[in-house]
């Protein structure tokens, strides 16, 4: 068990949290929910000691151990990959290399023979050997198939690491299980199996996630962060939802049958109390009026942000010609002689599991990578802008948000950049925040700023919907549909693939271009065979194909 008693915290002037008491159990899976910003991956960092309170404190059963899914992918490029998942059990790890230490020795010692069979004994009791197989198992489960497993960590790309990382948390299994967005860089098949995993799962976890899909399966409590205070609700995201808004609708009615109330009273009051003889009847209605109070509501402090593309200038006839474009990348072709033309109504929404192939794609279209062979070229009239799926170069500086965005602005005039920001909900007091402090979902709001700031006429969106909340994935759905211009994108929400997309294109494994103008959902049903090829890219079954 673990639990938070009074916790409070400041950053600066403001309160994150305000004495919240809460207590997470065995056997049960806890989804921590709340808009960006609201302070969820400060409160993991909290429960993990990573971070002080201002104020009350964390308790952990004693000898209970805490794993936590590590959100630095860079930090075990120097180690085997096996190693790294092993060391999510830092204890174990300890021992295995100390045992090791000690039988390299050429002068085995008295006292190292009583050492190495303490060692044993300690190592038997933490299954140490069944460690191997059982950091194999979890990392097959999430597709790193055994030959990446002999690699180093710095070898590997970026969704293999986030996968690594999310096995050595779940390694060994821990008493207390903490996950920040675990599925953000997951494919389907992975998700699928984490999904499983935590159902299963005998421990304690809490996780935090925007996926309501992802909530909904494997939440058996839903912990709401509002107004610096968590509230606990027993049920999933789904139950959370529809018992927010019935205890709001009770209250409002509640508040309504107290307004008819002091309504009837109020015009009592009035009549009689001029009145000598029905005067102390009056006074005493106005003693019950003063009595009545209304329950104040809050209802959420989730917002929309305001989302709206606009041009620049309109875009010409020429949009983009790519020929025989080609690419290999460690002896694997990722792209294999791509040609098409854009015009300028095409909204392409770039699908199928081949995740390289599509990032690739859009880092060569965008100047980012040099292609192998072939050629493209934007038309005279087009202005690009870009959204990467990795953004922390962009944020790995000193500046405060204002001077950001103003760097990515024709116009450099503070009022007028606040503008932008105050429409992707930064306050007045937020634009002076350095924008290495901002939370997920924060960074990728000052992205989408950067984007609208820029008047482009063509937006490349690679996964954007990455850990924005529900109403900034509305908020992007829309500006998406509406935007007058050329759209190249990929994204793993349906929704926005399927109200954005008026042609599909699909990379097949072997680097080859399915190009189609339909929708997404006429492209899944007509083409049996391209999803059969995605399915097969997914799960890297060959039989399937
Ligand atoms: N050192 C700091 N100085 C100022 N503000 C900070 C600092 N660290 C965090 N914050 C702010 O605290 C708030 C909570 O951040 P946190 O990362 O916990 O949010 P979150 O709920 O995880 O959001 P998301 O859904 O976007 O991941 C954010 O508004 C963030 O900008
Ligand atoms: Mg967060």
């Amino acid at each position: 068990m673990i639990s938070a008693n009074n916790v409070t915290l400041r950053i600066g002037k403001k309160a994150l949290f305000e004495d919240v008491n809460i207590k997470f159990t065995e056997g049960n899976c806890y989804g921590l929910i709340g808009a960006n910003g609201a302070g969820k991956s400060t409160f993991l960092k909290i429960l993990a000691g990573e971070l002080e309170t201002t104020k009350g404190e964390i308790a952990v059963t004693p000898g209970q151990r805490l794993s936590v899914l590590e959100q630095d992918h860079f930090k075990y490029d120097e180690y085997p990959v096996l190693d790294t998942v092993i060391m999510g059990n830092q204890r174990l790890y300890d021992i295995m290399k100390e045992k090791e230490a000690i039988y390299a020795k050429e002068d085995f010692s008295e006292a190292d023979g009583i050492r190495a069979s303490e060692l044993e004994g300690e190592f038997a009791e933490l299954n140490g050997w069944e460690a191997e197989s059982d950091a194999a198992q979890l990392l097959n489960g999430l597709g790193i198939e055994p030959d990446l497993q002999e690699k180093q960590m710095k070898d590997l790309n970026g969704s293999e690491k986030v996968k690594v990382l999310l096995a050595r948390a779940l390694f060994g299994s821990p008493d207390i299980l903490l996950l920040d967005e675990p599925t953000n860089h997951l494919d389907l098949a992975a998700i699928e199996w984490l999904e499983e995993f935590l159902i299963e799962f005998p421990n304690t976890v809490i996780v935090v996630s925007h996926d309501r899909y992802f909530l909904n399966k494997v939440c058996t409590y839903t912990a709401d962060i509002d107004y610096g205070k968590i509230q606990l609700y027993a049920g999933n995201y789904d139950f959370w939802y529809e018992s927010s808004q019935l205890m709001i609708k009770q209250m409002k009615e509640a508040n309504k049958k107290k307004e008819e109330k002091i309504k009837e009273l109020q015009e009592f009051i009035s009549r009689f109390s001029a009145n000598a003889s029905k005067s102390k009847q009056a006074t005493s209605r106005k003693r019950a009026l003063e009595k009545i109070e209304l329950d104040t509501i809050k209802p959420s402090s989730r917002k929309y942000p305001y989302i709206d593309f606009r041009p620049n200038r309109e875009i010409g006839n020429e949009v983009l010609f790519v020929e025989n474009l080609s690419k290999t990348i460690d002896g694997v072709t990722i792209l294999d002689h791509l040609t098409f033309t854009l015009g300028h109504d095409d909204k392409v929404a770039f699908v199928g599991g081949n995740e390289l192939a599509k990032t690739v794609l859009f880092q060569i279209l965008t100047g980012e990578m040099e292609p192998d062979s072939g050629s493209f070229k934007w038309g005279v009239t087009t202005s690009r802008a870009y959204f990467p799926k990795d953004n922390s170069k962009e944020f790995d500086n000193d500046l405060i948000i204002v001077d950001w965005l103003t760097q990515y602005s024709e116009i450099k005039d503070v009022t007028y950049v606040r503008g932008f920001l105050g429409r992707m909900l930064f306050a007045g007091d937020d634009g002076v925040k350095k924008v290495k402090v901002l939370s997920g979902g924060e960074k990728v709001r000052c992205m989408l700023s950067k984007m609208m700031i820029s008047g482009a006429n063509v937006l490349i969106f690679d996964e954007p919907t990455n850990h924005l909340d529900m109403e900034a994935i509305t908020a992007l759905n829309n500006g998406m549909i509406k935007f007058p211009g050329v759209i190249l994108f990929t994204s793993r929400d349906h929704q926005i693939v399927q109200t954005t997309a008026n042609r599909i294109m699909e990379i097949l494994p072997n680097g080859t271009l399915i190009d189609k103008i339909t929708t997404y959902d006429e492209y899944l049903e007509s083409d049996e065979m391209a999803r059969k090829r995605q399915v097969y890219t997914v799960e890297n079954t060959p039989e399937d194909n």
